[in-house]
């Protein structure tokens, strides 16, 4: 039997460290245990009818084809209107690219400019999937921690005291997943003018959350340092603020040679995203975003309902700006007898909390966080208070 070879960048990646959860959740429930997912990473509210409607006009209407590898006039100029009404920022056509879904962004990017060890500063807590792209694309990821006490913030003397003639970029995920963290603009600020004397770095901002933020409206880096702009690129999509992660929308602007480069690169990789839901997104960005106003209000009622009841639990959990998102600490549980045996991890933590109670969450340890979990209440609330009843019970009943 040929055995096959894999590619030594495919060896290099870890192995998903949610994957135990999120199987473990599968089987159970395939065993009819009353699951409920904490673990989830998209909101639970529906696309709205005038998206739908949009998606569905353009499959009757002959929006099939390909279209421009980058996105389609209208979509391209609905994306350039966004930025100007957000962020007060003028993109032209050629600094602004489509892709199919956010992610495939950060991979284009690195792959059209990572030299092999090229070094990439990446905040910790990281969005699971940072790390793993650089290193695919040949580079190095560099993480700098930030901590509770400090919200999660990164702080601009951290962030430089990394910096070395090998970085090429610096990696700012605002709000920010998995801790929910927002950069306030001051700090935002102060990091920006650390990075004009850095003038080799340039910035990957991730604003996929920016809708959801229930303090400070989100800015972002152009917004604040416009000097900036000539080496930031701007990371967007649908997925979250309209609740389309399946429909696959990304966004972003940037440099026009790095788009250029990025551009080539989909043209040999997945081509134009999908044209059906290239119209939804021109009815997404230009329609009506009152909608946003009740999914805020929900959302931030079940942050502060589950972070008042984790923090009730000694499961300590600052209260965060953005995102759906919680990150409590487990360490004061690490050593403590769970009916599974010594809960030595935040991997055993949470294995053992679905094991035993059916509640899924994702340990720390995916996040380049050991010692906490997230928590997503992206979920319905009457499920969020079964679940927090749940873990209060299972930490109460620890030896
Ligand atoms: C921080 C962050 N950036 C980017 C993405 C990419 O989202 P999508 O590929 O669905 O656009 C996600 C999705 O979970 C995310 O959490």
């Amino acid at each position: 039997m040929t055995s096959l070879i894999l590619s030594p960048r495919l060896e290099a990646m870890a192995p998903s460290a949610t994957m135990a959860v999120t199987q473990k959740a599968r089987d159970l429930k395939a065993q009819g245990r009353d699951v409920i997912a904490l673990s989830v990473g998209e909101p639970d509210f529906d696309t709205p009818a005038h998206i739908r409607e949009a998606a569905k006009r353009a499959i009757d209407e002959g929006e099939t084809r390909y279209t421009a590898v980058d996105g389609t006039p209208a979509l391209k100029a609905a994306i350039a209107r966004k930025f100007s009404r957000d962020h007060g920022l003028d993109y032209a056509d050629d600094a602004i690219m489509a892709t199919s879904g956010g992610k495939f962004l950060i991979f284009a990017a690195m792959l059209a400019t990572l030299r092999e060890g090229d070094e990439v500063i990446i905040p910790a807590p990281y969005w699971v999937s940072y790390p793993d792209i650089v290193r695919l694309a040949g580079g190095v990821p560099v993480i700098v921690e930030t901590k509770a006490s400090e919200g999660f913030v990164p702080s601009a003397e951290a962030l430089e005291a990394v910096i070395t003639e090998k970085t090429r970029w610096l990696f700012l995920n605002s709000p920010n997943n998995p801790t929910g963290a927002v950069i306030p603009k001051a700090r935002l600020a102060e990091i920006g003018e650390m990075l004009l004397r850095h003038p080799h770095v340039w910035v990957l901002k991730d604003d996929i959350y920016e809708h959801l933020s229930y303090g400070e409206a989100v800015t972002t880096l152009p917004a604040v340092v416009p000097a900036l702009k000539e080496r930031t690129l701007i990371v967007n999509g649908a997925s979250k603020a309209y609740a389309m992660t399946g429909w696959r929308l990304g966004f972003g602007a940037g440099p026009v040679p790095l788009m250029a480069a990025m551009r080539k690169l989909a043209g040999q990789a997945t081509s134009n995203p999908s044209s059906v839901t290239q119209a939804a997104g021109v009815a997404a960005l230009d329609g009506d975003h009152g909608f946003l106003d009740g999914w805020r209000s929900v959302f931030q009622a079940r942050r502060d309902l589950v972070v008042s009841k984790l923090n009730e639990m000694g499961l300590d959990c600052p209260t965060p700006g953005g995102a759906f998102y919680v990150f409590p600490s487990c360490i004061s549980v690490l050593g403590r007898q769970g009916p599974g045996g010594e809960i030595g991890t935040d991997g055993d933590f949470c294995l053992q909390l679905l094991e035993e109670t059916g509640v899924a969450a994702v340990p720390g340890t995916a996040f380049g966080a050991p010692g906490h979990f997230r928590v997503s209440y992206a979920t319905d609330t009457a499920a969020l208070e079964t679940s927090m009843d749940r873990l209060a019970q299972f930490v109460a009943g620890l030896g």
